[in-house]
């Protein structure tokens, strides 16, 4: 009886507790779900000794915000939770979920910190603590290194490029070491003046693709952390290391780059061992290596290809059974104080993706495989071979009328790999120190009594290890392909920096492109750690000046600036603010913000500017037939003037600081009305050329009194009317376009010119078998072949950024406030689309948003992740299908309906 009434009384207390607020525990998010600073897993060799700390509430019914969180941070795992020595925040009572800062002891070189958090839901209910997640990190500075930089003499070899620039041959470097105890654990950390990858005991460290990657190496170079444990064995032990030229020691930009006739590559590593009897162990770089170059890669050079001789292959060298009494002594250098080694702060390049063959084209003792997709990376290839003879790769982005090889676009770039076989058979060999930007591979020198088949080449395609975290999708086949090429532009140029183009003799961080593309590359991948690492070899590369350079890592030292290039250190910082909320970009990049717009003033007289450049490049169309278009400079030099200005003063406004604020909104505010009383007359456009983008410029950046705005709106339109309801846009208009239609109300004008099929625009490339964004609206046609200028990049992502406004504006999912803490669902559709959808992981979780158009009924669903609130917009006089208190209708008009709505799944109908 009394067990009886005590089981009912459970049941009794768990209806309750389900039913009405009760303090129960509410689950915690998954592992996945926390991380650190700009949104690193568990990292080893992590850069950031103040980090901070993000996680994501559990999409459940009982969640739907924090109101407090508790986290510890602690050196060793048993400490957690109850004994954190490091940190303890403490229950904080607020709703912050992302971003939080470590506030705890100083961090140092190498330390391992776990940490773990906890939450109150919006009831006050706790969760359980999260799993515990940690980080290791790296050297901090140059301080712990206590090794040499190491190198053989290669520019004594004397070779010359192709262009009377010095070749250094790759390098084959190795050290023998014994160990009189066993290893516990250990550490490698290393780097290169050059690229590099490197063995133990025969065994390959990583799959990294040419670490340790590309930075302003005058001031700092990144090192990289393995975990070699499972590695280093008791008694004798062998490293070995490929050393190549990479970025820092081929010939970049147009030219020999500066460091080719000064340095030859180099290379560094600290192997840190703990022993099982707690002793430690070190293993540097230093002269008791040896080295050679009579290794089997005989050359490899960025944009010349990799050179590959079987025969010269040293049957295992990185380990304890070889001879290296033919190998030369190393050089060895000291490490520079002026020079920061850093750990890296973002992924490092991978082979992401395999592509497969999908047709095979013979011709003249040479084959071509078509991979279908233009792509970046290397061949794989397994190709039968005789003895004694040499493959030759070449690659193209796509193939002339003829069915020839177009390589003119490539340039001075060789792009061409050799294969010598050392035995007959089919070889496996893909090339390690190069990459290339291709759809078509083309052998030759093959066994010729072979019948070709498609899987003698595969491509991997390569770029820097992050995830792809938004998709968008519709009913339109175009606009999917031309989310497809937004996304391989994405893939193809973010090989460790964002590049222009990944194929021809550039692949070079231009600024411009990047301040263009970067908002639209947030929403398609998780790449904040990548702009934040790149912005920061921005701010390394600034001229004493204030100019920023044209390119980022500078090769060109030209002390030359571009008005909308330079302009990327306010801009990109702001995008990610506004997508992140972190405010730490803002205040990494403040300095430079401020360096770059006094620089701007110093080359103003009276605020109008003198600041040259590329202007709005690749204009179609140009009357004055200049790649650098019609839109006058002087008009573009002041709007990006008072554009750097505004975005300086919203920055200081985030970080608190008032006075600059002030300061820079007055300027921003004084270029504003110089600009308007030197450009315009009652909102047209006066004494230079009247274009699509010089009205673009003044409205997308406010530089109009309220007055005259609907006047340079009409001339607008005009304009756009005049040219047959097409853009006539380059680099810096086009990403302006949506923008400015969209907040003057022409969404159906946007959706036009999107949707043209006719030169210029989106799908005219489309129409002629485009698979990336092309450099110029019409690098190729079916009519008149290829651009007769070799300028003509295939796989350039500038134009890619109407992505943005894809996923705002026609799926509709955008930012209320900086980071989607409030979000804003307001989908436009229109013609020809009957549907579009779109997600994307937000720092608080996934949103999505996706719509169709059925029998003249409109209906939404929405997903809300927690800890955020949603105002949605829907089309007509809207209901939602699910009654209950978490969604509200604000308002009804007769286009539209407007709800807010409280994390989760929804669904709006309405009729139109
Ligand atoms: C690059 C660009 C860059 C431009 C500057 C070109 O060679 O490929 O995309 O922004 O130069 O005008």
């Amino acid at each position: 009886m009394n067990l009886k009434l005590s089981f009912y009384t459970l049941i009794f207390i768990v209806v309750l507790c389900t039913s009405v607020s009760c303090k129960e525990q509410v689950t915690f998010a998954e592992a996945q779900n926390l991380t650190v600073s700009e949104g690193f897993k568990n990292p080893l060799g992590f850069y950031d000794a103040n980090p901070s700390f993000s996680w994501k509430l559990p999409v459940s019914e009982g969640v739907k915000s924090q109101s407090a969180y508790h986290l510890v941070v602690a050196s060793s795992e048993d400490m957690l939770p109850d004994n954190p020595d490091l940190w303890d925040s403490g229950k904080q009572v607020t709703d912050q979920s992302v971003w939080v800062n470590y506030n705890g002891k100083p961090l140092q070189s190498r330390q391992k910190v776990y940490w773990q958090v906890k939450y109150w839901n919006q009831d006050e209910n706790a969760s359980e603590w999260s799993v515990i997640n940690h980080f290791e990190l790296g050297l901090l500075s140059n301080d712990d290194w206590k090794a040499q930089w190491i190198g053989l003499d290669t520019k004594a070899e004397g070779i010359i490029g192709s262009q009377g620039n010095i070749v250094h041959r790759p390098q084959y470097l190795r050290k023998g070491f014994e160990l009189s105890n066993d290893v516990a654990s250990a550490r490698l950390y290393i780097t290169a003046k050059g690229v590099f990858d490197v063995a133990i005991n025969g065994e390959d460290i990583s799959d990294d693709v040419m670490p340790p990657g590309y930075t302003p190496y005058k001031e700092r170079i990144e090192t990289i952390t393995y975990d070699v444990s499972n590695l280093i064995e008791s008694g004798q032990n062998t490293i070995g290391v490929e050393l190549a030229s990479g970025w820092h020691s081929s010939r970049l930009g147009w030219r020999k780059a500066l460091w080719v006739d000064t340095e030859t590559p180099k290379f560094l590593c600290q192997l840190e061992m703990t022993m099982k009897d707690g002793t430690k162990e070190m293993i540097v770089s230093d002269d008791s290596w040896k080295g050679t170059t009579n290794g089997p890669i005989r050359l490899s050079e960025i944009y010349d290809g990799e050179t590959y001789d079987a025969n010269l292959e040293m049957d295992g060298w990185t380990t304890n059974n070889f001879s290296d009494k033919d190998w030369s002594s190393v050089n060895t250098f000291p490490i520079e104080n002026n020079v920061r080694l850093e750990p890296k702060r973002h992924t490092t390049v991978k082979s992401k993706i395999e592509v497969a063959t999908q047709e095979l084209i013979e011709k003249d003792g040479t084959v071509i495989f078509d991979l279908k997709q233009n792509m970046v990376g290397v061949p794989l290839l397994k190709v039968p071979m005789k003895k004694g003879e040499t493959l030759k790769v070449r690659f193209a982005e796509m193939l002339s009328p003829d069915g020839t090889f177009y390589t003119d676009n490539y340039r001075t770039a060789l792009s061409t790999n050799y294969y010598t076989a050392s035995e007959d058979g089919v070889m496996e060999w893909m090339p390690k120190f190069t990459f290339h930007g291709f759809r078509y591979v083309e052998l030759s020198g093959f066994d010729i009594s072979a019948e070709p088949t498609k899987d003698w080449v595969t491509g991997l395609v390569q770029y820097s290890d992050f995830e792809e975290n938004g998709t968008f999708t519709s009913s339109h086949e175009k606009l999917n392909q031309l989310q497809s090429n937004i996304v391989w532009g994405m893939r193809g140029n973010f090989f460790d920096i964002p590049t222009d183009c990944p194929q021809r003799d550039e692949r070079m961080g231009w600024t411009g492109d990047a301040q263009v593309f970067g908002p639209t590359s947030i929403f398609n991948a998780d790449v904040y750690k990548f702009w934040a690492s790149w912005m920061q070899s921005v701010g390394e590369s600034q001229y004493d000046s204030g100019g920023i350079p044209w390119v980022v890592p500078d090769v060109l030292f030209n002390d030359k600036v571009s008005a909308g290039w330079g302009d990327v250190c306010t801009i990109i910082p702001w995008k990610i603010y506004l997508r992140t909320g972190d405010k730490k970009i803002l205040e990494e990049n403040f300095e430079t913000m401020k360096g770059w717009v006094a620089y701007h003033q110093n080359v103003s007289k009276d605020y109008i500017s003198k600041m040259g450049g590329f202007a709005d490049w690749l204009q179609p169309l140009p009357e004055n037939g200049d790649n650098r278009g019609d839109t006058a400079h002087s008009l573009i030099g002041t709007a990006f003037f008072a554009h750097s200005a505004d975005l300086t003063a919203k920055t200081a406004n985030a970080l608190g600081d008032k006075e600059a604020y002030e300061k820079y909104n007055a300027l921003y505010e004084n270029v504003a009305k110089a600009f308007e009383n030197h450009f315009f007359e009652e909102g047209k456009v006066k004494d230079v050329s009247e274009t699509q983008t010089s009205y673009l410029l003044a409205l997308a950046f406010g530089l109009l009194s309220e007055e005259h705005k609907g006047n340079a709106k009409k001339h607008l339109l005009q304009k756009i009317a005049e040219a047959d309801n097409h853009l006539r846009t380059g680099f810096l208009g086009t990403p302006l376009l949506s923008q400015v239609l969209d907040e003057t109300g022409e969404i159906d004008l946007m959706y036009k010119l999107l949707f043209n099929e006719t030169y210029p625009s989106w799908f005219y490339s489309i129409n002629q078998g485009a698979s990336t964004i092309w450099e110029r609206w019409n690098s190729y046609s079916k009519d008149e072949g290829f651009n007769p200028q070799n300028m003509n990049s295939l796989n350039h992502y500038a134009y890619g950024a109407i992505g943005e406004w894809m996923y705002e504006r026609i799926a509709g999912i955008a930012s209320l406030e900086a980071g989607y803490k409030s979000i804003r669902i307001a989908p436009e559709p229109r013609q020809p689309l009957n549907s579009a959808s779109a997600s994307l992981n937000s720092p608080y979780g996934k949103v999505s948003s996706s719509w169709e158009i059925k029998d003249g009924i409109f209906s939404l669903n929405i997903v809300i992740p927690p800890n955020t609130t949603a105002k949605v917009v829907v089309p007509g006089s809207a209901e939602s299908i699910e009654e209950n208190d978490a969604i509200e209708k604000i308002s009804t008009e007769t286009e539209k309906t407007e709800f807010l709505v409280q994390p989760g799944n929804y669904t709006f109908k309405s009729k139109l």
